[in-house]
């Protein structure tokens, strides 16, 4: 296991063997070749990136250097909600949601509101990405809002969904607690675009911004993560310390020499002239779980572009996959092994778990079972990560290895900035501007037509909608 080169840290590791001709054989592996004829292209993206760092939508690669003042005002915000709440909501959706779920399924206790509060130490903590009925009254049941704090998070503040949960919870709060109702919520918008900021100014909500150069699904190393992170107690200095050492391991123009400069050539050569249009993204670790969840949402909402920058038609983007390992093994695996081969597996690996548990002897008249006896769960979780490594290498499948050596803040503040370089990136090997999202901006436009906006846009598209061709009986049975 390799150290970050600036500090003792051990740091994150990208292993790309398993999708090499060296192993697969020519007909499905990757020629070292293949990756080389981009070096040039390589150079061009990290210096493009490099020089725009901080500018334009590239603020999250400054997130870790420039945020002394709001950590310190977080972490002094996070102590008085962990004395004055006992319950801590998140509301948000995409990019204001996925980071923090990631973070808090990988660094907090994985039954977490379960935990006493003697064990727990924090609020519980949930967070509500959808506008689900159902989900929104089951909250309400078991939350008392007299001890319940709201983050509201939206970085445009104007997303229909975060917004009507914070109608919703404005209003329960006005009822349940009268005067003082606004301590119970803070905003976390940008500091002068959107409806959020007005109405936190209008009723003195604590704040936090997003700052204008981080977009959504590039913002948990802001306040939109951070805060979270600070009220159930971890250690959010570590976790932007993590995206610095990877800052600096990712610092070369070499791609053999920087790692998310190596993977987004890698896929990008996948994609573009192998046709694995399919990443799975497959941690081994109920930990590391909705990291694939963040992750499907960064890679298919950067990289699924249907023009380059320059306006050419080109419908790009490799379909994120979300699976467990060993969990989907039993459901996924059999497609990943003989399917059609258009995927590549993404593995994350956990050198070192937190916990260590050791499965007994036992069943001695049963060779199958009593083999385990005396074996661990952590090995056994290593086996069948390998076993499923084989079968996929012995049926010409591509997969690649991160490992993380253990779980911890600083890790994670790695592997969100290494992905979060890959993608930008690969979006500058496309050639395809990363960093926008005009496809669901249509969705969002056409929700907002159905429910009666009777903004002039949503009145155009709800006559558009009303054009279009209409549905027939036949079709439905
Ligand atoms: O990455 C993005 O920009 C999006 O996924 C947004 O995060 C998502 O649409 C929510 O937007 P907002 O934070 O403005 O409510």
């Amino acid at each position: 296991m390799r150290n970050c080169e600036t500090c003792p840290a051990p740091i994150i590791e990208l292993d790309i063997n398993h999708l090499m001709s060296d192993m697969l054989g020519e007909k499905h592996g990757l020629n070292r070749s293949q990756i080389d004829k981009h070096s040039d292209a390589a150079v061009k993206a990290f210096e493009n990136i490099q020089a725009n760092r901080g500018s334009g939508w590239l603020g999250w690669m400054q997130l870790h250097i420039n945020q002394d003042d709001v950590v310190e005002d977080i972490l002094l915000t996070a102590d008085s909600i962990r004395k004055d709440f006992k319950t801590f909501v998140l509301l948000g959706i995409g990019g204001s949601a996925l980071g923090p779920i990631a973070v808090h399924q990988a660094l907090n206790h994985l039954h977490f509101n379960e935990l006493s509060d003697e064990k727990r130490k924090s609020p519980r903590f949930y967070v509500e990405d959808n506008v689900d009925p159902e989900r929104m009254q089951a909250l309400l049941d078991v939350i008392d809002l007299r001890t319940t704090c709201f983050n509201i998070i939206t970085k445009s503040g104007a997303t229909a969904e975060t917004m009507s949960q914070y109608l919703i919870v404005s209003e329960a709060l006005k009822k349940e607690i009268g005067k003082g109702w606004q301590k119970h919520i803070i905003a976390t918008t940008d500091k002068e675009k959107g409806n959020l900021i007005k109405l936190a100014k209008k009723e003195g909500f604590k704040t936090f911004y997003i700052p204008s150069t981080v977009g959504g699904r590039f913002s948990q190393l802001s306040p939109v993560g951070l805060l979270a992170a600070a009220v159930c107690g971890i250690d959010i200095r570590s976790m932007l310390g993590g995206a610095s050492c990877m800052d600096q391991t990712c610092c070369s123009s070499d791609i053999w020499k920087n790692p998310a400069l190596l993977e987004a050539v890698v896929q990008f050569v996948l994609m573009q002239e192998m046709g694995i249009n399919i990443h799975v993204m497959m941690p081994y670790a109920d930990s590391l779980k909705y990291m694939a969840d963040w992750f499907s949402q960064l890679w298919a909402e950067s990289l699924g572009k249907n023009i380059t920058r320059k306006g050419v038609p080109i419908n790009v983007g490799q379909t994120p996959v979300k699976a467990l390992g060993v969990t989907d093994q039993h459901s996924q695996l059999q497609l990943y092994t003989e399917g059609p081969f258009d995927k590549v597996i993404t593995f994350l690996k956990v050198e070192k778990f937190r916990s260590k548990t050791v499965i007994p002897h036992g069943c001695e008249e049963f060779e199958d079972v009593a083999f385990l006896g005396g074996k661990s769960h952590n090995e056994l979780i290593e086996a069948e990560r390998i076993g499923t490594e084989y079968a996929l290498l012995r049926a010409g499948r591509m997969s690649q290895t991160i490992t993380l050596p253990v779980v911890n803040a600083h890790t994670i503040g790695q592997l969100i900035y290494f992905f979060e370089l890959v993608t930008a990136y690969t979006g500058e090997l496309l050639d395809i501007d990363a960093f926008n999202q005009p496809g669901v901006e249509e969705s969002k436009i056409a929700s907002y037509a159905v429910l009666g906006n009777t903004a002039e846009k949503y009145q155009k598209k709800q006559d558009e909608m009303t054009d279009s061709p209409s549905e027939k009986e036949q079709y439905i049975l």
